[in-house]
């Protein structure tokens, strides 16, 4: 098994590299990866010299190069998480996500059917996708496979737009397939402009703690780890030309998440009960803010045997003890780029 991994030096895809490099010496791990503000190597520092690894650093907008590298290596399967993630992004910036989102999904598509085409037998092609191609929920009701997609910020239409091309890939073409969408992942190594490690890094310094609107919007949150497993259970086991989504069954409203999250920082850095509350501010809220997303995983639970391994509680604890015990890590990652993105987002 050649097995082509994109996105691999991010959030996510650094823990699905690390969950397929261990477990399965006899496959060979391909980590295609741009390396932007978003990717760092430092991710994989532990997996780095395994011998069934390979790094290759490449941009999948660019066409002619994905072309070769298929043609190069045959990979058997692609796991493709390459993506621009961050939705405040997405606002000020919508083409970058059409160009990585959207064209890069179809020449990782074309260059994959250029290849096996003629023969798709033991070949797959798993697309990364995320539950906010769903819009928003009001009060009550969950996700499931078949919700309409109606995505709401550039983000999310970029994401809708490449499941789309998948789908049709695999109508059109025969293209074997399969995409999962999933709810908000939490962790180590995920880059500190989304809300939990944001506001863990702001803690650590004492800075405010920005609450979009009045901080009543819902998520659905998963431990990254728990997203990896699901990841390898559906590449071995789907059905393919199916969807399964993947969410950890536990919706916080923002506001209680930081006050959690103010109280076990609070306890973690031994500050007085209360202190790391009074950094909250309210900010102005986030244009096209969906304000509501929960998961009906049940179709992954009931067919391949999946959940979540670690209660909330436990994974942000766990959360904490890597930003703390990563000092390094963080200033690493919020140095350079980032302090003008701050600047631009938050001044
Ligand atoms: P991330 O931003 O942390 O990582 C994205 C990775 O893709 C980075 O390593 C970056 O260098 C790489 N990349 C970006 N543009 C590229 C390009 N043109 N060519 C090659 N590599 C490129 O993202 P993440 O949070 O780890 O998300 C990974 C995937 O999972 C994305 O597809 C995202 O839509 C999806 N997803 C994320 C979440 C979440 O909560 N973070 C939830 C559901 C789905
Ligand atoms: O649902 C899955 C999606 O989750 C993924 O597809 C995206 O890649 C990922 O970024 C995430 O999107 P969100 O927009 O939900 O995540 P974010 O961490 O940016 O925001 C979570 C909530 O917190 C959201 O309601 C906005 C709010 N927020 C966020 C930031 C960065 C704030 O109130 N203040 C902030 O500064």
């Amino acid at each position: 098994m050649k097995l082509l991994i994109t996105g691999g030096a991010g959030f996510i895809g650094s823990h699905v590299v690390r969950q397929f490099v261990t477990a399965y010496p006899e496959y060979h791990i391909y980590n295609l990866d741009a390396l932007t503000y978003a990717g760092n190597l430092e991710n994989l520092k532990d997996v780095e010299t395994a011998s069934n690894y390979t790094f290759i650093k490449g941009d999948i907008t660019d066409a002619l190069f994905v072309d070769r590298l298929f043609k190069t290596h045959q990979f058997d399967g692609v796991i493709h998480l390459a993506a621009e993630s961050h939705v405040d992004r997405s606002i000020t910036d919508p083409l970058a996500f059409v160009k990585t989102n959207v064209l890069g999904t179809i020449h990782l598509l074309n260059a994959f059917k250029g290849l096996w085409g003629s023969n798709f037998e033991g070949k797959l092609f798993y697309h990364i996708s995320t539950d906010e191609v769903y819009g928003t929920l009001g009060e009550t009701g969950l996700f499931t496979e078949t919700t309409s997609y109606d995505p709401n910020s550039p983000y999310s239409a970029s994401k809708a737009s490449s499941d789309h091309f998948v789908r049709a890939y695999g109508e059109t073409y025969g293209l074997p397939y399969v995409i999962t969408n999933c709810s908000n992942n939490y962790g180590p190594n995920q880059f500190p402009e989304k809300l939990i490690p944001l506001f863990i890094h702001n803690i650590i310094q004492n800075k405010p703690l920005p609450v979009y609107g009045d901080g009543n919007y819902t998520r659905d949150w998963l431990y990254v780890i728990d997203h990896a497993r699901a990841i390898d259970l559906v590449f071995h086991q789907c059905k393919q030309g199916e969807t399964y989504n993947i969410g950890g069954f536990n919706e916080w409203k923002n506001i209680d998440l930081v006050k959690l999250l103010c109280d076990k920082m609070d306890q973690r850095l031994h500050r007085p009960k209360g202190q790391s509350e009074q950094l909250i501010t309210y900010v102005k809220d986030r244009p096209g803010h969906d304000k509501r997303y929960a998961i009906d995983a049940s179709k992954i639970n009931e067919t391949l045997g999946w959940q979540p391994s670690v209660t909330f509680e436990q994974g942000l604890e766990k959360t904490i003890d890597w930003y703390l015990g990563n000092a390094e890590w963080l200033a690493h990652v919020t140095s350079g780029e980032y302090q003008s993105y701050y600047e631009r987002q938050y001044s």
